[in-house]
């Protein structure tokens, strides 16, 4: 006898489909994987204190991040559509208010704010890539670094080109379809960028510090965490913050992709009878730990030549240069590096602009060319704000609460839209869409369903909405 199958769920996507389970699983980590564990995890660790922060941060994977990272590829795979569509689809269906849109509409938003400044860095990654080939690192040392850096971002037409070059870049594939584009790329990028990161560990491990890093990474010392400190007029001072613990949930989010529907619009393109359990589990596991792998490698660097490890945005820039520098095969591991971190972002960029275009197909009848294109230009305009964060707006009178364009645009996107886009599509999962619905999409094992279920509409808003009060001072 053929089980009565709801309508809906045969629905297909016209965007097309991964070919298969795996394909997904790669674009996914894909999407998961890119600047944000290379580069964002080490400077954001090192200006949080280290330990704690990470401690923080692996709890708030496994409580917040895979439980919505389950619901998200869910919801997509059964709305089969952008994730605007998707969630106004899903809301009739279960006799919600049309207004659960809304999270399709916040993601649009906060993917073109994460892209515009993800692009730039982006650049940066991508001049680097020339500097390593050239041979500028050879022999470098910390203070020869720094000037390269500075060279790079001080100058604001230099950033321009290279953020134009990447834009041109993610929208191209975007425009080509993110099937045809991306599945190649990742297949075989995405390991070696893996591979090359261990043997940056083999290097950090004969730096010295290698135990000093190890211990940065991943001991605990709480008052760090609690408190902010800064340097006024050359003395440190601190005060008590929940800041710490919300950059923290802000970057299980980022890092993973959560909360702005680019997992959820990947989720809509996957087959029908693939596990969705195992393949976030793995995603969010392949992603913890190529993060942990990068912090391996920088801080023992950090350490043995005497860097900061609160040096902010640059650090990974200032840092594995002078391993490059000193390394027999220097030049070749620095320029490969490079490169592959620049594959590493782009396949997250285009995962960024997917849900908005998306939805211009579906809704305004755009070819992908012109979806992408204007798409595009958009981001670029508004990332000319983050270039010119690092030079001719970097003086105190272009800050607003002591934060540039750049990080204001960032703990904006980063550490308020997406758990607030993340705590909704967890409410709407746990709390609007049936039992039946959402056991039926999962199709796995009893136990494992009424722990994710258990874990959505309890833990995991509990935990969201505990962070922003702690962060506001209330708890
Ligand atoms: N997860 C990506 C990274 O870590 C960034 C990203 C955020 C991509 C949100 C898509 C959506 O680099």
């Amino acid at each position: 006898m053929s089980k009565q199958v709801p309508l809906m769920t045969e629905a297909k996507s016209i965007h097309g489909q991964w070919s298969s389970r795996l394909i997904f699983i790669l674009a996914a980590t894909g999407s998961a994987v890119g600047l944000g564990n290379i580069w964002k995890f080490p400077y954001i660790t090192g200006e949080n204190g280290g330990g704690a922060f990470v401690l923080v941060y692996l709890l708030c994977i496994a409580v917040v991040g895979i439980p919505i990272m389950m619901s998200e590829v869910m919801l997509g795979r059964r709305g089969r559509q952008s994730p605007i569509n998707t969630m106004t689809r899903l809301a009739r269906a279960e006799g919600a208010h049309p207004a659960w849109s809304l999270i399709g509409w916040g993601g649009v938003l906060a993917g073109f704010f994460i892209l515009s400044y993800y692009s730039v860095i982006a650049g940066w990654a991508i001049a680097y890539v020339f500097r390593a080939a050239g041979g500028v690192f050879s022999g470098i040392d910390a203070a020869g670094v720094k000037q390269v850096f500075g060279d790079l971002v001080e100058d604001p037409e230099r950033l321009i080109a290279w953020h134009t070059l990447f834009m041109l870049m993610s929208m191209v594939v975007v425009a080509r379809g993110v099937r045809a584009g991306l599945e190649k790329a990742v297949t075989w990028l995405m390991p070696a960028l893996f591979v090359l990161l261990i043997v940056m560990v083999g290097y950090a491990m004969n730096t010295g510090s290698f135990a000093e890093g190890l211990k940065f990474l991943f001991e605990p010392d709480f008052d760090k965490l609690l408190y902010a400190c800064e340097m006024v007029d050359g003395a440190q001072q601190c005060e008590i913050s929940g800041a710490p613990i919300l950059v923290a949930l802000g970057h299980a989010f980022f890092t993973l992709s959560l909360g702005m529907g680019a997992i959820m619009v990947y989720g809509s393109y996957m087959p029908k009878q693939s596990s969705i359990a195992g393949s976030a589990i793995l995603i969010a596991l392949l992603d913890t730990l190529v993060a942990l792998v990068a912090g391996m490698a920088i801080f023992p660097i950090v350490f043995a030549n005497g860097l900061e490890p609160g040096a902010g945005p640059g650090l990974i820039f200032q840092t594995l240069p002078i391993a490059f520098g000193s390394m027999p095969g220097g030049q070749l591991f620095g320029t490969l590096f490079f490169v592959l971190l620049v594959f590493a972002a782009w396949s997250s960029a285009i995962s960024l602009i997917e849900p908005a275009v998306a939805w211009l197909v579906e809704n305004r009848g755009m070819t992908r060319v012109r979806a992408a294109s204007w798409i595009g230009l958009i981001t670029w305009l508004l990332g000319l704000g983050s270039i010119f964060s690092f030079n001719l707006w970097s003086g105190e009178r272009y800050k607003l609460f002591g934060k540039s364009f750049f990080d204001l645009l960032d703990y904006l996107a980063a550490n308020i839209m997406l758990p607030l886009g993340g705590l909704l599509i967890a409410i709407f999962a746990g709390w609007f869409m049936s039992r039946e619905s959402s056991q039926h999409e999962f199709a796995m094992a009893q136990p494992f369903y009424s722990l994710w279920r258990g874990t959505i509409r309890f833990l995991t808003p509990l935990a969201v909405v505990m962070v922003f009060l702690n962060a506001v001072g209330v708890l």
